[in-house]
């Protein structure tokens, strides 16, 4: 490096400071880390980050730069693949140009022959940097793979924390230490997927979730994703995002990344997920209203399938209404002839067979009772068996004879008279009918990585939310398989998983509360008899997850019996009770000492209160429980404990433990240093406690 002529940047937000460089060629992030001291000397800074050369190199180090490649001298993993418009290998050799900065954002450009490389990064108030790439041609090129600009991973860090999945079985962390060479995930379904969410943590030694320093990324595309972290043989780290390769089919002059979010912690994981929580709520999603309490939803689909009928589903609405519901979603099965999940999509209009007068007359019975009406589309899917298909078999994505999924096929999004007459269906239902609520499916993978379906589908989105900016969406692909920040930019909520399994659920919400924030993550009390186990768990345990995020249930309310329908009363009438704060809450998951317990701490924003859900998922190890650790707390304050709910204390619990016969009050020092004690729990148990700040 020439220390005379390069150039130096630093941005920072809430806890967190980046600091770039460029001595030519494409700037290079030199520090991503906790905030450094304002008055720090960038120049010093980055001739102390210069490393040493050995034998076999270069006679100097490459940067590792935004955009490494092999033009500039990188030898590891490409931050661009191009080829030109007819597919030869294109190798630009990038120089710096210039930057441009302002409050809290940063562009550089650099440029290589006809090419220009502009990297922006913004610092948010949300305490997250948003980082993205463009990439402009004079002449048509091909990228085959472009990434969102290139952070550094510090050599100190130990293990690559992601999450993983499947249809009911989403947000299953998994731990990967590094090593040279690369670990690469690539969502090639797409859709960001339940097999490779696109989020990426790490964890310096040590780190837990209540302690210990950690980085993070999300890259905010619901379209399928690349994700590369390589360690290098010199033992720099690198970490690229992009969307998937090969995913921009076409040739073009103008290329960009979905935004990168980063965050940095030294307060452990849940210095992350409180981060990420934030963003997503405050800052990602776009609320109709504000203001407006989350309302508690019902969603009939577990209830009665395709099976519609107008008098059942008023008795189930009412029986909703009774226990609390506030709004009432109608799922697949009322349109074209949609008796099973083999026809029909694409027709969307109402089923008279089974709606001879529409759906006003149920949507009316809806809010005679209070509640708000929502209704199910899977806009970007087609059967066969449908008068869209017979209409126009030129307008699916893929070829002919590719194979099938849930029996259907997908509509080319990029296709403009696609999202046209899309766009017209359903402004046409929600201007017909008083819908405020879109439940949004994607039920297959794709027969393609395709961008330009994924940003057909954002086109689309942002289309009708502008002509209808009362209505909420939800995004659900058979549960949790489009959940990212690109998605939620333009929907409201997430249908976290296809599992009304309680204790499923409780381990997949503690996944994903890592990256989002109650307010958008549903969770429903499933029926008695769970449909994806097979499991019978008690309605104590079912209402009490899906209290800890956005409160629904999801069941024939028939089959409840008088103490399920009190316990279900009781715990809703509480949620709604608490929503307001508890829905901008930040959830903090605990260190349990004991593996069979998962347990997290919802800590108001202003600290003055707090709820402990504390879920016995199998059977301890040990006789007793042991002593819960709280986190997040003023040490010097004192708090109030109440167990909300001793009555599911087992039979079996003897002793004196305090909890049970009454409020407790303690220091946070206290709590988060010697913990609490709870009782004896049969699995299956959630123990709900309430904490408020003396
Ligand atoms: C998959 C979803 O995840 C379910 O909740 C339900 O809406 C079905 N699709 C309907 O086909």
């Amino acid at each position: 490096m020439t220390g005379n002529t390069a150039q130096h940047w630093r941005l920072d937000c809430a806890g967190q400071s980046l600091v770039l460089t460029s001595s030519g060629g494409v700037p290079e992030a030199v520090y991503w880390g906790p905030a450094l001291p304002q008055e720090e000397d960038l120049a010093a800074l980055v001739a102390a980050s210069c490393s040493d050369l050995t034998g076999g190199m270069l006679d100097a180090l490459p940067p590792l730069s935004l955009c490494p490649v092999q033009g500039n001298d990188w030898q590891g993993q490409p931050g661009l693949v191009l080829r030109s418009a007819d597919g030869e290998l294109l190798q630009p050799r990038f120089a710096f140009r210039e930057a441009r900065q302002c409050a809290g954002r940063l562009e550089l450009v650099s440029t290589a022959a006809g090419l220009t490389l502009t990297h922006v990064i913004e610092a948010k108030e949300t305490g997250v940097f948003v980082l993205r790439t463009r990439l402009e041609s004079l002449a048509p090129v091909r990228v085959d793979w472009l990434t969102a600009p290139v952070l550094p991973v510090p050599q100190s860090a130990e293990q690559i924390l992601d999450p993983a999945g499947k249809w009911i079985g989403e947000f299953r962390m998994q731990s990967t230490p590094w090593t040279t060479g690369i670990r690469q995930r690539e969502a090639r379904t797409g859709r960001s997927g339940q097999e490779h969410p696109p989020y990426a943590l790490f964890t310096e030694p040590g780190c837990r979730n209540t302690s210990g320093e950690v980085r993070a990324l999300h890259y905010a595309w619901p379209g399928g994703h690349r994700f590369v972290a390589e360690e290098l043989y010199d033992g720099r780290r690198q970490v690229q995002f992009g969307h998937a390769s090969g995913s921009e089919r076409e040739a073009g002059t103008c290329f960009e990344t979905a935004d990168l979010i980063a965050a940095v912690s030294t307060s452990g994981l849940n210095g992350i997920a409180a981060l990420f929580q934030r963003d997503i709520h405050d800052r990602v999603v776009t609320w109709p209203d504000p203001a407006r309490p989350r309302p508690v939803h019902y969603n009939c689909w577990e209830a009665i399938y395709f099976d519609h009928e107008l008098g059942a589903l008023t008795e189930i609405a009412a029986k909703a209404a009774a226990i609390g519901a506030e709004r009432f979603v109608l799922d697949d099965g009322w349109f074209g002839r949609r008796d099973d999940d083999t026809t029909s999509l694409g027709d969307w209009t109402v089923d008279r067979r089974k709606w001879p007068d529409g759906l006003t007359p149920l949507i009316e019975a809806v809010h005679k009772l209070g509640m708000r009406f929502g209704l199910w589309f899977e806009p970007e899917m087609v059967s066969e068996d449908s008068d869209l298909y017979r209409a126009h078999p030129d307008w699916i994505l893929g070829p002919a004879d590719q194979t099938r999924g849930r029996n259907q096929l997908v509509l080319n999004m990029a296709l403009e008279p696609v999202r046209d007459h899309l766009f017209d269906a359903i402004s046409a239902l929600l201007s017909t009918y008083a819908i405020d609520y879109i439940k949004w499916d994607h039920n297959r993978l794709l027969p393609v990585v395709d961008a330009a379906q994924a940003r057909g589908t954002l086109a689309l989105l942002a289309r009708l939310r502008a002509a209808h900016p009362q209505v909420e969406i939800e995004s659900c692909a058979s549960g949790g398989g489009r959940i990212d920040a690109g998605i939620l930019a333009h929907t409201q909520r997430v249908w976290l998983s296809d599992s009304n399994d309680a204790l499923e659920r409780l381990r997949i919400q503690h996944g994903a509360a890592l990256f989002l924030p109650a307010s958008v993550t549903g969770s429903h009390v499933g029926p008695r008899h769970c449909h994806t186990s097979g499991r019978v768990l008690s309605m104590s345990l079912r209402a009490r997850v899906a209290a800890q995020r956005h409160m629904g249930f999801e069941m024939d309310l028939r089959e409840l019996d008088p103490e399920e329908t009190a316990v279900l009363t009781a715990v809703t009438g509480w949620w709604k009770a608490n929503r307001d704060w508890l829905m901008q809450a930040d959830i903090l998951r605990l260190d349990a000492a004991d593996p069979s317990v998962t347990a997290e701490l919802q800590l108001a924003r202003d600290g003055s209160r707090f709820v402990l859900s504390s879920g016995q998922a199998a059977a301890p190890a040990q006789a007793l429980p042991r002593p819960l650790k709280l986190t997040g707390l003023e040490p010097a304050a004192r708090y109030r404990l109440v167990l909300l709910n001793p009555e599911d204390v087992p039979p079996q619990s003897r002793g004196a433990c305090a909890l049970k016969s009454g409020p407790v009050t303690l220091s946070g020092a206290a709590l988060m240093q010697q913990g609490i004690m709870l009782p004896v729990a049969w699995p299956g148990t959630v123990f709900t406690v309430e904490g408020t700040r003396l």
